[in-house]
């Protein structure tokens, strides 16, 4: 049997900044954004999305009428969630309108979040293959305005089902892991923008990644020319380059020049959208899906990676039921029609926080079907529009 990643879809709210404004801004050489960091624009996530309307803008289209009585739990990874006692998951299960003999969970480890989702799912399913498991990423990367992160900051929201006799991804069965006590990046509770010792948190990424692929090679056999692609966690796209570079050497010359083709079409969608912490790995393989030539049993290897710090590689082939058109046609719609926002604004809608009291947000700039309409008695108002 099967077991993977059955339907990969995602959710950023529809305004944008443009990073070669903000390198002008910031007195940067655009340069340095476009291809030292490998980043293009970032999304600007309004008041009135957080983590749970993101989710459920980006899970109602992965749930439907044939699938709903069937999800046993939905597994939210978050690493900027809204409560500290009750989970993200609960509202988002109220909001799908899932059934209530479900469990409902949010999950954190930094970026790695929506990675262990996949992997107690799969687990799961493999003892319960007639169910299936929601799996969401949902975050907004805040470092503060004029910071070395301000240009890796971004958000939004990716949900998976994962199933038997997927249409995607069908999971290997080994993966391996580390995880180790590292202060790289770190939000303490009080903090709305997260502390990060950047260059250390860039080494220990690469250093997680050796690690783990050299623990993968040995317990599988497999070597590099057993992969069409590789897809790994995007802060900022160039972080992903360098993870291939220190593997590239493995690979023969023909094999390096196929391995770059498939990382540019993974960065893809990643460099217009930004970091999205739990959710960027697998928007970066819903990159490689739309924009790589891709063919069914071909192998894939992740690199998932959570500062603090937790890393994994797995892998995965492509199903035999691949199909890539309906997909691909969100994202070209969803990039078309995207509003920028010249830098004045974007700083307002930055510094704009949700107040600790009562409040009505006004709603009518957003076109998302999902919206946080504020909050009354300290619970935050959800509403669905369809
Ligand atoms: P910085 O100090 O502004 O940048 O911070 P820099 O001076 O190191 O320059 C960056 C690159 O641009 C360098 O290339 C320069 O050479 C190049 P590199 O040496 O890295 O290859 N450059 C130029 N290139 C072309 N033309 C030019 C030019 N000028 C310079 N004119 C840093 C950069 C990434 C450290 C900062 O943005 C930061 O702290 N970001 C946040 C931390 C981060 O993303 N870390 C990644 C690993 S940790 C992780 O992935 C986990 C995370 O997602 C959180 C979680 O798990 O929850 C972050």
């Amino acid at each position: 049997m099967h077991i993977g990643i059955d339907q990969l879809e995602f959710y950023a709210p529809s305004t944008y900044l443009d990073l070669t404004e903000l390198a002008d801004a910031r007195q940067v050489d655009p340069n340095k954004y476009l291809i030292g960091i490998g980043q293009s624009q970032q999304a600007v996530i309004p008041v009135t999305q957080d983590v749970v309307t993101m989710a459920a803008n980006a899970a109602s289209r992965v749930i439907n009428d044939e699938n709903r009585n069937k999800i046993a739990m939905v597994l939210f990874g978050t690493e900027s969630g809204i409560d500290h006692s009750k989970s993200a998951a609960m509202y988002l299960k109220r909001l799908l309108q899932l059934p209530d003999n479900i469990r409902a969970i949010e999950l954190k480890q930094a970026c790695y979040g929506a990675t262990a989702g996949v992997q107690f799912a799969r687990d799961y399913v493999a003892l319960h293959p007639e169910q299936q498991v929601l799996v969401v990423g949902s975050d907004i990367a805040r470092y503060g305005l004029k910071t070395p992160g301000e240009v890796t900051q971004g958000g939004g929201a990716v949900a998976m089902t994962i199933s038997a006799e997927p249409a995607l991804l069908n999971l290997d069965d080994v993966s391996t892991f580390r995880s180790e006590d590292i202060m790289d990046f770190w939000r303490p509770l009080y903090r709305t923008e997260a502390l990060v010792d950047g260059r250390y948190s860039e080494n220990v990424y690469i250093d997680f990644f050796k690690a783990v692929w050299a623990n993968y090679q040995s317990q599988t056999n497999r070597h590099i020319r057993d992969f069409e692609a590789f897809a790994f966690h995007l802060p900022f796209t160039k972080m992903g380059l360098k993870a291939l570079r220190a593997v590239l050497p493995e690979a023969s010359e023909q094999q390096q020049s196929q391995l770059m083709t498939n990382f540019e079409a993974s960065r893809v969608y990643n460099r217009l959208v930004g970091n999205l912490y739990t959710g960027s790995l697998y928007l970066s393989l819903r990159s490689l899906f739309d924009q790589a030539t891709l063919k069914p049993g071909q192998r894939i290897g992740l690199f998932s990676y959570g500062s603090g710090a937790e890393g994994e590689f797995y892998s995965g082939t492509i199903s035999d039921k691949f199909d890539v058109e309906a997909s691909k046609a969100w994202f070209d719609h969803y990039f078309a029609n995207r509003t920028q926002v010249d830098v004045a604004t974007y700083e307002r809608l930055f510094k704009q926080q949700l107040p600790n009291h009562d409040v009505l947000l006004d709603t009518r700039q957003d076109d998302a079907r999902f919206v946080l309409a504020g909050i009354k008695h300290d619970q935050r108002q959800y509403v669905d529009r369809e």
